[in-house]
């Protein structure tokens, strides 16, 4: 059975940064406040003509360029996202079409902030089951589109960004070592976005009522993420034989640097363990575990050999956590330019769109 590695990896932040002076503007907040209470001190925000598909494409030309993998050679692209661009189409299907993966089944996964682990445990099954050899994850927000802007609750946590892994079948022993995904929908209430979907389709009356903001007890949310974190990483290690010694570092799901710091206490570790950067993005849902490991790889902080957690809680609720040994580039001769790819790609979609339109119109005629 082939094993399903990490192989390559990528990140991309919108420029404009938001700090909690520029917030301090807008609520009655202050930055001592925001940092004492979260840990955050900035966040980015996505410019008018940027997207959840926009980021992501350069997040995942980045993880392909590191795995020296070709766009065509990918078999499936799963994004998981809390903010997508539409109900449907998925934005993994956005995607595939720039970035050129022109034989990739695509389809989006939602489960909140803890989609990417998800995400990541489905594409490994599908390597593992041998149906697929080449995937592509991404988490990839712009939450700051449903955020109330005036609402200090919530306008203080949230950033935009995207985060890609890409994952490759091998017979080497590694990769994606276990995984536990865990959702309790009693608790569906304590966050949620409720505008735009079938149940509050959008009227004067949703916007009205703040219904396409996100909503949250925040309190209720802090509690079960205390309860679940450290729990889910127990789990995740013992089904894969391992404790959290055999354990280079810890990737959490970046909402509160306070929620971070439980799970360590109840773990009984220090906080060095954690890789943590939500001082500077704040809480991209989905993007910030992608986020926060490439910044680690980056560092050097993750090796390969090294035995990563990535563990994550969200709306749903949902929670999971997973082991990983990371690996790297799968060593080969030829050298890919994936960025090439994305030019033809753009011309590839153009061509398509002209002959649908085309063909639409004589078939219009002939009727
Ligand atoms: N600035 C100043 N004061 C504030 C602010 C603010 N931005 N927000 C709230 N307050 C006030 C409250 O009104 C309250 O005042 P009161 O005592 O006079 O009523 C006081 O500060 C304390 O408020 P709490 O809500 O108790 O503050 P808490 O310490 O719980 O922190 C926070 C709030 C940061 C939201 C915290 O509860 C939290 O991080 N919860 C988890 C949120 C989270 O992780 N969400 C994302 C989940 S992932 C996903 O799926 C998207």
């Amino acid at each position: 059975m082939p094993f399903a590695h990490i192989t390559g990896w990528g990140m991309y932040v919108p420029e404009p940064v938001l700090t909690n002076d520029d917030i301090a503007k807008l609520v009655d907040t202050n930055d001592e406040w925001i940092r004492d209470r979260t840990g955050i001190r900035e966040r980015h925000i996505a410019r008018e003509h940027e997207f959840p598909s926009t980021l992501a494409v350069e997040a995942s030309i980045k993880a392909l360029r590191v795995a020296n993998l070709a766009p065509t050679e990918l078999d499936l692209i799963i994004c998981a996202s809390s903010s997508p661009e539409y109900i449907f189409p998925a934005t993994a299907c956005l995607i595939q079409d720039q970035i050129g993966a022109t034989k990739a089944g695509a389809f989006d996964l939602s489960a909140a902030c803890t989609g990417f682990v998800y995400a990541i445990n489905m594409a490994a099954q599908a390597i593992r089951s041998g149906s697929i050899k080449n995937a592509l994850v991404i988490g990839t927000e712009t939450l700051s589109r449903f955020v109330d802007w005036k609402d200090r609750n919530t306008c203080i946590l949230f950033g935009d960004g995207a985060g890609a892994f890409v994952l490759q079948a091998s017979e080497k022993p590694g990769g994606v070592l276990s995984a536990v995904m865990r959702s309790d929908g009693s608790g569906a209430d304590s966050l949620t976005l409720l505008g735009g979907g079938s149940r509050h389709p959008a009227s004067e009356a949703t916007i009205h009522e703040g219904k396409h903001f996100v909503q949250m007890d925040g309190k209720e949310v802090f509690r079960f993420a205390t309860r679940v974190m450290g729990r889910a990483t127990l789990e995740a290690l013992e089904l894969a034989g391992m404790t959290t010694d055999d354990v280079k570092c810890i990737v959490p799901h970046q909402a509160n640097y306070r929620i971070i710091e439980t799970a360590a206490k109840y773990l009984k570790l220090s906080m060095d363990k954690f890789v943590v950067n939500v001082d500077r993005y704040g809480n991209t849902s989905t993007a910030s575990i992608p986020i926060a490991t490439v910044e680690a790889a980056q560092d050097g902080r993750v090796m390969p050999g090294d035995k990563v957690v990535f563990v994550a809680f969200g709306a749903g609720l949902t929670w999971g956590a997973m082991v990983v040994e990371w690996t790297g580039p799968i060593p080969t001769k030829k050298h890919v330019h994936p960025e090439q790819y994305r030019i033809i790609a753009r011309l590839r979609s153009f061509v398509r769109r002209a002959i649908r339109f085309i063909e639409g119109f004589l078939s219009r005629k002939e009727l």
